[in-house]
């Protein structure tokens, strides 16, 4: 029951179709009922409360629910290890508990795994759990798809509802056919297309997937740290015009302090971990990471031109989250910047509309914590945007100037108007020195 599972479980109820989310957590579960959502997603809210009020959505900590059921869909975590390779320690005990379950149960019934794993793992680590413990074949009395989720967080049940595409993979006729026949049943007339595949390769879908648009972010903050050198260049310009060309696509070309997010860099990771196994060096991945990684030096060294020294600085960071529109700070490029800001003995005090209590369980009392973006401004030498919240887009040069000690501003987001901050010390990524 975390963003993708509940997101998944809330619009299936949406749907008619009775719902069981099943979380090892139990005051997730408690709240569930409850018809609350355990984190920020637009549209969550009702659809929970609406599906729990007509009870066609329950949660539950007890799996032996499953055994009335028809279908499972397994969306638990696939952190990284270590060593940057996939973790399958939660599907692993997931799918065990499932299987054990199963056993008892009378019946076909369709295992479908949502969760993000490398090439190979549905039909080789969950298909190995799936049968030893419940003792029974897939193909027979057991079917098993790999079905990658692609929504995004923020606007998850938007994603969920009307998703570019859905990609099957199996092994066997009958698990493709029972989950199409769900889908067909939950989208109706409009089913999106529909990818039916080997299980693989659905999983190799999702990596790529991924990689793409990381490498996408990558690509654009490149030229953004080109057009920087530049004399009369603003990234927007390039991104602008390379982006009518449809072959390349205006979506996720936004200069910025470089991607966060639960997926990019784990799913990267867990991709070059996976390919270096196999004697291939995804050298334009880790380029991808790499760059993204330098992303936030670039951000503070922009601050750095601005003040000098950051010693002893007051920098308000204005955003923690990865995005706007979440409260979900896994790998936020906030994080990155912030470490870099204390590397440099600046005093850093945050903002965000959502974020704190999240950022607060990870960096608790290393930075202050202010309640609107007019305390964060109060005294700080510069502003960093790192998270174009529209709180943050609609703040007025007069505030920077009011409140500020002195009004320094480093706008990685670029959601501020320049012309504005002609009369400040106003930088935005990707942005070349005004022509003399
Ligand atoms: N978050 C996204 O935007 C997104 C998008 C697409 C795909 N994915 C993939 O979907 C998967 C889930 O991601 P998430 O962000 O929803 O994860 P999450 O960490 O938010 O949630 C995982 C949930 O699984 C529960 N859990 C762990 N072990 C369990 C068990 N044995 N039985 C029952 N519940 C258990 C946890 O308590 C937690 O609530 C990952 O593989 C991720 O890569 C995520």
């Amino acid at each position: 029951m975390g963003y993708v599972g509940l997101c998944t479980a809330a619009t299936l109820a949406s749907r008619g179709i009775r719902t069981i989310g099943i979380d090892i957590d139990q005051a997730r579960v408690e709240q569930i009922r409850k018809g609350k959502a355990p984190l920020h997603e637009p549209h969550l809210d009702t659809m929970l409360k609406n599906g729990v009020k007509k009870k066609l959505l329950d949660a539950t900590s007890e799996i032996s629910v499953v055994a009335g059921t028809d279908t499972t869909f397994l969306t638990v975590g696939t952190p990284s290890q270590q060593d940057g390779s996939i973790d399958l320690s939660y599907i692993k005990n997931a799918t065990e508990d499932l299987g054990n379950v199963l056993r008892e149960k009378r019946g076909y019934h369709l295992v479908v795994v949502k969760s993000t794993v490398v090439p190979g793992t549905t039909n080789g680590t969950v298909r190995r759990f799936l049968e030893q413990s419940s003792r029974k074949t897939v193909g027979e009395e057991l079917g098993l798809c790999a079905n990658p989720e692609f929504l995004k967080e923020g606007t998850a049940i938007n994603d969920a509802l009307h998703p570019d595409k859905i990609v099957i993979g199996s092994n066997d006729k009958k698990s493709a056919h029972e989950l199409t026949r769900l889908y067909r049943r939950f989208y109706g007339s409009k089913l999106p297309p529909l990818i039916l595949t080997t299980p693989e390769a659905a999983e190799l879908v999702k990596y790529a997937s991924n990689a793409f648009l990381a490498t996408k972010v990558s690509f654009i903050n490149t030229i953004a740290n080109i057009a920087e050198q530049i004399p009369g260049v603003d990234v927007g310009t390039i991104a602008e015009a390379i982006g009518l060309d449809p072959r390349i696509g205006s979506l996720f070309l936004k200069a910025g302090p470089g991607y966060g997010g639960s997926c990019f860099h784990k799913d990267l990771q867990a991709l070059i971990n996976y390919s270096q196994n196999r004697n291939y060096d995804p050298v334009l991945f880790r380029a991808t990471e790499e760059t993204n990684e330098q992303q936030a030096v670039r951000v503070v060294g922009i601050a750095e031109k601005l003040l000098g020294s950051l010693s002893s600085k007051r920098i308000a960071v204005l955003g923690l989250a990865f995005k706007k529109d979440t409260d979900d700070i896994r790998e936020a490029a906030s994080i990155r910047v912030i470490n870099q800001l204390k590397k440099k003995g600046a005093r850093v005090v945050a903002y965000d509309p959502m974020a704190i209590p999240n950022t607060k369980k990870t960096l608790s009392d290393q930075i202050d914590y202010a309640e609107n973006a007019y305390s964060a401004l109060k005294g700080a030498d510069c502003a960093i945007i790192v998270t174009e919240w529209d709180q943050i887009r609609k703040l007025k040069s007069e505030d920077f100037r009011t409140y500020m000690k002195t009004p320094n501003i480093v706008d990685a987001r670029r959601i501020l108007d320049p012309q504005q901050y002609t009369q400040m010390n106003y930088i935005a990524i990707g942005t070349g020195p005004s022509r003399a």
